[in-house]
């Protein structure tokens, strides 16, 4: 194993404080490449009960992930991998969202999500949830009562498992061999190119890239069958898979985008990634120190993970940053981790608004300065942190 990146010592990214001096825990930040399986991953995968004991992630009701669902919905019918009025079964469903969308469609969907209280409000929003992780039992005990899905949807969860067999060998239960798997997850290209070194926390145990999803799959009788990007969370990869079988077509992209990443994830990019990492905790620090020492007032947007991440590793602190906005009620009077800062919503964020945002949640940087600004605050500028500090 090679290290790629050491960002320290952090509290897991979404474990949220009720009060600002509430003790919390820290573990070792580490990412490291494996030039076995080519997977960029944590070094330290933390146990899932001390992640998603109290779980306080809620997928956004956005505008940008509502097209994204349109875009693969699109994708998926036109080139045949979801018949009209299939069954289509989600892991990690959150609170929804994605299935609601393919409800309105006219599919049979079903949700499986490990947090309980997630898994209630997704629930009370009308789509059927089981409460559970997917493994071969659980996967077994779904195939028995509501019979094969036709799809798989695993969006942005496989990463957050340290046992990935668990789920690819639930998957190779569940599907029959016409059945598709898809499986997206932030990009390890884009992360490694665009400097999202904020991608990295406890939850994200592992950076997909075509090859190293190639390797997880063969060993469960899987194969990629397609793939496509997308830019949602910093840039995404979306990846098509089924069980094997001799007639499969294979899409070109599959195999010139492995190519592509042959010549990108090298040790030189990835010396890079970590160089530039440490001139963006550099750069932040300078700038926001010297906002501060002129009387300016700053706010983070987003109450991300990613936030946890970049703000932790830079060294940022409620000392510097008075509020973090976050438009999700569940998260709004709690602490940030470690950096302790109060997340305040976005209305009262408004009614006082800061001369700077930091953007944490910069993946909705459009969506979040239109609004901003529709909501009459023309004053506040917005620090962005990836690729490079700037200001807008
Ligand atoms: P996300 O980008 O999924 O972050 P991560 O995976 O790093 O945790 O989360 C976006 C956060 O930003 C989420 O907590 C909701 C918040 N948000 C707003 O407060 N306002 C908005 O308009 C949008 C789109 C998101």
């Amino acid at each position: 194993m090679r290290t790629v990146l050491d960002l320290g010592v952090s509290p897991p990214a979404n474990s949220l404080l009720d009060r600002p001096d509430e003790p919390q825990n820290c573990f070792p930040l580490v990412l490291e490449h494996c030039p076995r399986c080519a997977n960029l991953q944590l070094r330290d995968c933390l146990d899932a009960t001390e992640l998603y004991g109290n779980y306080l992630y809620v997928t956004p009701d956005s505008r940008v992930l509502q097209e994204h669902y349109e875009q693969l919905h699109q994708y998926l019918t036109a080139r045949g991998y979801l018949a009209p009025h299939g069954f289509v079964l989600e892991v990690g469903s959150n609170v929804g969202l994605l299935l609601q969308y393919l409800q309105r469609k006219g599919f049979k969907v079903l949700g499986i999500d490990a947090a309980a209280n997630i898994c209630r409000m997704a629930r009370d929003a009308g789509v059927n949830t089981i409460c559970e992780f997917l493994g071969v039992t659980s996967a077994r005990a779904i195939r028995d009562t509501y019979g094969m899905p036709d799809l798989l949807i695993a969006r942005h969860c496989l990463a957050h498992n340290a046992d990935p067999h668990a789920m690819i060998a639930a998957a190779a239960e569940l599907l029959d061999k016409s059945a598709h798997l898809v499986i997206e997850n932030a990009y390890a290209l884009n992360t490694v190119e665009n400097n999202e070194f904020d991608q990295i926390y406890h939850e994200h145990m592992f950076y997909y890239s075509v090859r190293s999803m190639q390797t997880l799959l063969a060993s469960h009788g899987m194969h990629l069958v397609d793939v496509f990007l997308t830019p949602v969370h910093g840039g995404s990869i979306v990846f098509i898979a089924k069980r094997k079988s001799p007639d499969d077509h294979i899409a070109p992209e599959v195999e010139s985008l492995a190519v592509r990443e042959d010549q990108a994830l090298t040790a030189t990019a990835f010396e890079r990634f970590a160089a530039n990492a440490a001139g963006i905790r550099r750069s932040l620090r300078t700038l926001i120190t010297e906002l501060t020492s002129r009387g300016h007032d700053i706010y983070t947007y987003g109450a991300t993970a990613k936030g946890n991440t970049l703000l932790n590793y830079v060294g940022l602190t409620r000392e510097d940053i008075r509020y973090c906005v976050d438009s999700t009620t569940i998260k709004q009077g709690k602490y940030l981790p470690q950096s302790r800062i109060e997340i305040i919503s976005e209305e009262s964020a408004y009614a006082r608004a800061p001369d700077y945002f930091l953007l944490t949640a910069w993946n909705y940087k459009e969506e979040i300065i239109a609004k901003v600004r529709q909501a009459g605050n023309r004053r506040s500028r917005f620090i962005l942190p990836i690729p490079s500090v700037h200001i807008v």
